[in-house]
C-alpha cells in the first residue's frame, strides 16, 4: 500500500484544465460619459434624501450617476430622459444585453484596426434596434469628452476625441445595469409628461442648468422651462412627495424657489458650455427639511 508520502512526492501529469472566469457581480455604474453628470455631488445628494422612498423618479436621467449611486436604496424607479437615442439605450440593454455587448464589442475591435472608423460609423443610419444602440454607445465612448450634440437635422457631430484605447464595451457593467433595471420603469419625453408620483414618493430632478448649457436638444432649456419645472414641483410636493433639484447657483434660480429650502454646494463639472471642466457654484433645492 502507498504512504501518503508517496502519494505526495508522485509527479502528477499536468493536465491543461480551463477555469472559467468567476462571475463577479459588479455594481453597476452609468453606461454612458454625459453631460453635467452628478457624480461629484453624490455625497451632497446622500447627506438630503428623504428617510423613505416609495417610488424613485428621475425625469432627466442622463447617464443616471444618481440612480446607479443610490440603486441598493430603491425598490421602484421611472427613470426618463427627452433624449430618444438616450432612453432607447436604457431600454434596449435592459431587454438585448447580450446582442448589444456583441455588437459593441465588433466595433471595439474595428476601432482598434481601422482608422477613420469614428468617421465612418458616425456617418451611418442604421435602422436595426441593437445596430442603432451600438452606434450611439461607440460613439459616446469615442467622441470629444462624451459629448451629445447634434445638428438642426438631428444628426451627430461631436468630433473624435483623442483616447489611446478607450474603454467601449464593458460586459459586466451593461450586465449589471440589465440586471439594476429591472426595477425601473424607462421613459421619453418632457419631465412633466413621464413623472406622474404620489404622496411617499422622492423625484429627483437634474436639469440643464440656469445660463449655462442648453445644447442637449435642438429647442435648449429656457428661463421658461425653469418656471414650468417649478410649477410641475409645486404640483408633486402638494400631492405629499419629496422633490429635490440640482440647479446653478443664480439669482434667477434662487428668486424662483424662494419658499424651498436652498443649499448651497461647490461642484466640480464634468464637462461645461465650452466643453471644458470647471468648477460651479450651485444649489441643491428641496421641498422638504
Ligand atoms: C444635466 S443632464 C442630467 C445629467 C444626469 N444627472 C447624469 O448624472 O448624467 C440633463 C438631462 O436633461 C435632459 N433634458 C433636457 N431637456 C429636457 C426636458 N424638457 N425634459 C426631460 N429631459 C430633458 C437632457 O437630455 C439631459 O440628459
Amino acid at each position: 500500500m502507498k504512504s501518503i508520502i508517496d502519494v505526495e512526492q508522485q509527479t502528477l501529469p499536468i493536465v491543461d484544465v480551463q477555469i472559467p472566469a468567476p462571475i463577479v457581480p459588479v455594481k453597476a455604474t452609468p453606461f454612458v460619459k454625459w453631460a453635467g453628470g452628478k457624480r461629484s455631488i453624490i455625497s451632497e445628494i446622500e447627506k438630503r434624501l428623504p428617510k423613505n422612498i416609495s417610488t424613485y423618479y428621475e425625469p432627466f436621467v442622463g447617464g443616471g450617476a444618481v440612480y446607479f449611486a443610490f440603486q441598493d436604496l430603491i425598490e421602484k424607479a421611472t427613470l426618463a430622459d427627452l433624449n430618444e437615442e438616450l432612453v432607447l439605450a436604457y431600454k434596449v440593454i435592459a431587454t438585448y444585453t447580450d446582442s448589444i455587448i456583441e455588437a459593441l464589442q465588433e466595433h471595439e475591435r474595428n476601432h482598434q484596426k481601422k482608422n477613420g472608423y469614428y468617421m465612418k460609423v458616425r456617418k451611418q443610419k442604421p435602422d436595426e434596434l441593437i445596430d442603432v444602440v451600438a452606434r450611439f454607445l461607440y460613439l459616446n465612448k469615442t467622441c470629444f469628452n462624451g459629448l451629445y450634440r447634434v445638428n438642426r437635422s438631428g444628426k451627430f457631430n461631436v468630433p473624435e476625441g483623442r483616447y489611446k484605447n478607450p474603454k467601449i464595451c464593458d460586459p459586466s457593467n451593461l450586465k449589471s445595469v440589465a440586471e439594476t433595471l429591472k426595477k425601473a420603469t424607462i421613459r421619453v419625453g418632457q419631465f412633466d409628461e413621464t413623472t406622474f408620483p404620489n404622496a411617499g414618493d422622492f423625484v429627483y430632478c437634474d436639469p440643464p442648468y440656469d445660463g449655462t448649457f442648453t445644447g442637449y436638444q435642438a429647442e435648449g432649456f429656457g428661463e421658461e422651462d425653469q418656471i414650468r419645472l417649478k410649477e410641475a414641483a409645486d404640483s408633486w410636493s402638494r400631492l405629499g412627495v419629496s422633490v429635490m433639484i440640482s440647479n446653478s447657483d443664480t439669482q434667477f434660480i434662487r428668486e424662483l424657489y424662494k419658499d424651498y429650502s436652498v443649499h448651497s454646494i461647490t461642484a466640480q463639472r464634468n464637462i461645461s458650455c465650452n466643453g471644458n471642466r470647471d468648477r460651479a457654484s450651485e444649489v441643491l433645492i428641496m421641498s422638504y427639511e
